[in-house]
């Protein structure tokens, strides 16, 4: 199990089956080779080839990006360089402050369960969309004093971000605000070549605290039931999420990546579009491992908190259409989020044909993930079938085999047509070579 590193609650993330996947990379890339993590998400696939070959990292996300470097480059940090950048942070007040009013509300409302006020929070709780909107509601009066005080103090900017637009939503407003805090600290003080390093600490922080159901940002907890009566889950998950301690979450989280072993081999990561990737991939690279989004959910609708923790740049908000009027919408997106065509089913098969093509052409190797649908999990049904990918694959390529996770060892493509439409069969590799 080693080199298995988790570093977000991620959607679709390869954690449990990084040895099936680091055993069959090994059976067609020698030690040593070059080869390329196409869709990184979490890292945690690109931190375990590392332990045996030169990786490239790609993910049209900047956190993907960010978190990569983290476990891919050798930092010289030390834990007293972590405690004391932890302990430095303790003095910044005047965010905090700024924020008192919504705090002290929501405090008490975790202690007194009130889960009126707790309601009122995640539904209407965002001081940025207060500013932009104007609504009015219960804590109209605190949230108008937190403008002004943030305005008071200068703080109408980036150092108020996260405590901005999701405070009281996605974390609590302390926590929000330690966010802030901690963000300001390492643009001003860690060293550039350090930052990705202190940066994905604070995602993993992050991604553990928010206050949602599944640990993503795809939506705010659903206060309330379809009669309109306010769920006693609210009040739970405040207990639970809202009260992590985020200074010493952080701080183990730093402790964790500087902790971690590093690849003897060369690396590198990008952000950027799969296709404008494998275009200017390095010759070393003889393999791919592709792990598409099989569904039609974003990702970049479920970790866009995480994104603006790493690009740091007040996005515009996204709205939608409420019976003809625009309302910024209840997830607080950003405006520009990537439209995944993998994540379309009208652009999905052109998305994978172009794939297919390019790797082809190019002579490497390609390891495609496929999770059949299980209906016993909420996710959404697949946009592509197994057959289809497998037609395209063929195509392509002169060899196209299927490997199971799960109880089917291995077995050639055309003893296995029953893979093809099974339901409920276990993860499966795609494997895709010429001759
Ligand atoms: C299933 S997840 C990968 C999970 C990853 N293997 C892990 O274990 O964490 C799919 C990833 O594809 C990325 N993605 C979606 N469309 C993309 C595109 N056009 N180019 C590059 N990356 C894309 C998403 O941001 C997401 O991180």
């Amino acid at each position: 199990m080693e080199h298995n590193f988790r570093t977000l609650n991620y959607l679709g993330s390869k954690l449990r089956l990084l040895d099936f996947i680091e055993e069959n990379v090994l059976r067609v890339a020698a030690e040593g080779q070059g080869v390329c993590d196409l869709f990184a998400g979490s890292g945690c696939v690109s931190y375990k080839l590392s332990r045996h070959f030169e990786v490239v990292s790609c993910d049209i996300q900047s956190y993907s990006k960010t978190i990569c470097n983290a476990l891919l480059k050798k930092y010289v940090v030390s834990k007293n360089d972590i405690e004391r950048f932890i302990s430095e942070l303790k003095n910044e007040k005047k965010l905090l402050n700024s924020f008192i009013p919504v705090i002290d509300i929501e405090e008490e409302a975790i202690e007194t369960k009130n889960l009126e006020i707790l309601t009122e929070i995640l539904e209407n709780g965002s001081v940025e969309v207060y500013s932009l909107e104007n609504k009015k509601t219960t804590l109209c009066h605190q949230l108008q004093e937190v403008l002004s005080n943030l305005k008071g103090n200068e703080l109408l900017n980036e150092k108020s971000l996260i405590s901005r637009y999701y405070g009281g939503v996605y974390f609590s407003y302390r926590q929000a605000v330690w966010i802030d805090v901690i963000l300001e600290s390492i643009h001003r003080s860690v060293a550039k070549e350090n930052r990705d390093l202190f940066l994905a600490a604070l995602l993993s922080t992050a991604s553990d605290m928010a206050d949602t159901v599944g640990k993503h940002f795809a939506q705010p907890i659903k206060a309330r039931d379809s009669k309109g009566n306010i769920k006693i889950t609210v009040y739970n998950k405040a207990l639970k999420d809202k009260t992590i301690d985020v200074v010493s979450l952080y701080r183990d989280w730093l402790l964790r990546y500087i902790s971690v072993p590093r690849t003897s081999h060369g690396f590198c990561t990008m952000q950027g579009d799969y296709l404008e990737c494998l275009r200017n991939l390095p010759a070393s690279i003889k393999t791919v491992y592709a792990d598409p989004p099989y569904t039609r959910d974003h990702y970049s609708r479920f970790y866009h908190v995480l994104e603006t923790i790493t690009l740091r740049d007040s996005p515009e908000l996204s709205t939608t259409n409420i019976r003809g009027d625009k309302h910024i919408s209840n997830g607080i997106y950003r405006k520009e989020r990537h439209q995944s065509p993998f994540c379309i089913k009208s652009k999905a098969p052109d998305a994978f044909k172009a794939m297919f093509e390019i790797i082809s052409k190019r002579g490497i190797n390609l390891l495609l993930s496929y999770s059949p649908y299980d209906e016993t999990q909420k996710t959404h049904p697949r946009v592509v079938t197994m057959r289809q990918l497998i037609t395209w694959a063929r195509n392509c390529f002169d060899n196209v085999e299927i490997i199971s996770a799960g109880s089917f060892k291995h077995n050639k493509l055309n003893s296995t047509d029953h893979f093809l439409d099974a339901s409920d069969e276990a993860e499966v590799l795609i494997v895709c070579s010429n001759e």
